[in-house]
Order: structure tokens, then C-alpha cells, then sequence
């Protein structure tokens, strides 16, 4: 079926604006990053997050979004997504995702990335690595895009290049991102049958591939949020949120603009600075 979505298209001007937005979420990232370790309690780390966004002016979008009640989603291992921070203690050996988002003067990011903790298993270390991988080859995909759908493809031949054993999630997928969170349009990680809308100057999407060591079937918990994987494999996730400007991408979240991933895949980042 054909569906013309209205897509919030962003000025330079509030692009800029949610790069203000993105680099708070790319503060509170590097900071839990780094906090991140051994006997660490998900609790901590979330007033951590609270706490840099905070400071910065901003406020954690996710905190009360459909109450939900943290700032940060922190998942481990066999946890996909959605995870909520209480008193879960961090061990080597688990890989921690780590998912926050930011509002500063009503511009939204949003952001995630995948921790191994310590000395972790090499094939979670490669399941950690190969997901990454397919974020920025989706960005890279995302910049020279005539069709948002494109990007999805990218992502998901990126993943099975790295390993053809792992997964590309289907219950969930990236967004448009602006005035709201979470928008039109949807941004499949894996490849679908129409091409989506059309990519042009003005459009910011959240790409999060979310990929997992065997089946990608999922199990939402009594708590409402917690997602698993039903075999209790883990899983990965990365996320950025990228902006197309009239001469590329910019990556709103990532403290560079995506200069260093993009420049290795032969595209040269459009900030608007
Ligand atoms: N950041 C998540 C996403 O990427 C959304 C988290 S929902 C929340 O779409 F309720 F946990 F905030
Ligand atoms: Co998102």
C-alpha cells in the first residue's frame, strides 16, 4: 500500500539545534561509558546519565515517555532493548547496552551503544563489533540514499557480511526524530519490499540496528518493557541519530559528526557549521 507520510521536515536552523541536542546525549554516553565496569549497580549508572543531561541545560526524554521510568534503558546480554536500570550489577565478561536520549529547547536525540565489559567472549566481542559496523554502514548508506529504505538493506547486508549466523531484529526498528521522539517515518534495519519514502535535505532519522547471536524472536517481560531474546542468546545495539543536509549526513549524536567512520567509507560528513 501506498501511504504519503507527512515527514517534519527540519530548517538548517533547528538541525542545528538538534545537534546541541545530540552532543548532550553524546556527553551522557561518554559518561556512562566509562562507568561502565565490573560491580557497577544499572542504577547508578542511570543517575549518572540523569545527571550529565541535566547539567548540559536538557532534560532525559525518555524519562515518563509512555512511563517509562528511567532516563537511560540499560540492557544486558540476553536483554535486546529496554532494559530498566534498577539494581542489575554488572559483571565481566556481559555486554551492556546502554540506550538515552535528550530534549533541549524541544529538539530530540537519541542514542545507544553496546559495552563489553572486560574480558568478554570473542563471539559477543564480534556480535558487539559487527552491530556497530552496521550502524555506520547504514549511515553511510543514509547519505547518498534516494529511498529511506536503503538504508535498512545496508545495515542488514553489513550484519551478514560480518557474520551470516547472527540476526537483524524485525520487533523493532529506528524512527524519524525531531519535536518528538519518535516519528515518521519507520527505519527498518533489515531489507523490506518497498522502497520508503524519499530521502532529502531536512530529514533526521534514528537508526539503531539491534542484532542478536541466533533467533531474532523476542519476549517483552511482566514488567512492560524488558525485551529478551526468546532463545536467551544475546544481543547488540547501536544507535545514532543522523541528519541529511543538503550535501550528505551529519551524525547528530556521534561528538565528531561521524567524520572518522564516514570518511573510511568514502563519504565526507555536511555539518552545518
Ligand atoms: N530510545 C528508544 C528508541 O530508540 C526508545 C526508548 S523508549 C523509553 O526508540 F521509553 F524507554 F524511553
Ligand atoms: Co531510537
Amino acid at each position: 500500500m501506498l501511504r504519503r507520510e507527512r515527514l517534519e521536515i527540519k530548517t538548517p536552523d533547528q538541525i542545528r539545534l538538534m545537534r546541541a541536542s545530540g552532543l548532550v546525549t553524546a556527553a551522557a554516553l561518554a559518561a556512562v561509558r566509562e562507568a561502565v565496569v565490573p560491580g557497577a549497580v544499572a542504577g547508578d549508572i542511570d543517575h549518572l546519565a540523569e545527571t550529565v543531561i541535566r547539567d548540559h541545560g536538557a532534560e532525559p526524554n525518555f524519562l515518563g515517555y509512555a512511563g517509562y521510568p528511567a532516563s537511560i534503558c540499560l540492557s544486558i546480554n540476553d536483554v535486546v532493548v529496554h532494559g530498566i536500570p534498577k539494581r542489575q550489577v554488572i559483571h565481566e565478561g556481559d555486554i551492556v547496552s546502554i540506550d538515552c536520549g535528550a530534549v533541549l529547547h524541544g529538539w530530540h536525540s537519541d542514542a545507544a551503544i553496546t559495552i563489553p565489559v572486560g574480558d568478554v567472549n570473542a563471539r559477543s566481542d564480534c556480535l558487539v563489533e559487527v552491530t556497530r559496523v552496521s550502524l555506520w554502514d547504514g549511515i553511510a548508506a543514509y547519505a547518498r540514499a534516494q529511498h529511506l529504505n536503503e538504508v535498512g538493506a545496508a545495515v542488514e547486508a553489513s550484519v551478514l557480511a560480518g557474520e551470516p549466523s547472527f540476526g537483524v531484529l524485525q520487533d523493532y526498528i529506528g524512527h524519524g526524530i525531531g519535536t518528538e521522539m519518535h516519528m515518521d517515518p519507520e527505519v527498518p534495519n533489515y531489507a523490506v519490499r518497498d522502497r520508503g519514502p524519499k530521502v532529502r535535505p531536512g530529514l533526521v532519522v534514528a537508526i539503531e540496528p539491534m542484532v542478536v547471536e541466533g533467533r531474532i524472536a523476542t519476549v517483552t517481560e511482566s514488567d512492560g518493557w524488558t525485551v529478551r531474546t526468546v532463545d536467551g542468546r544475546w544481543a547488540a545495539h547501536w544507535e545514532h541519530t543522523v541528519a541529511r543536509t543538503d550535501d550528505g549526513v551529519w551524525v547528530l549524536t556521534a561528538e565528531d559528526g561521524g567524520a572518522g567512520e564516514l570518511a573510511a567509507r568514502g563519504v565526507t560528513i555536511a555539518p552545518l557549521e
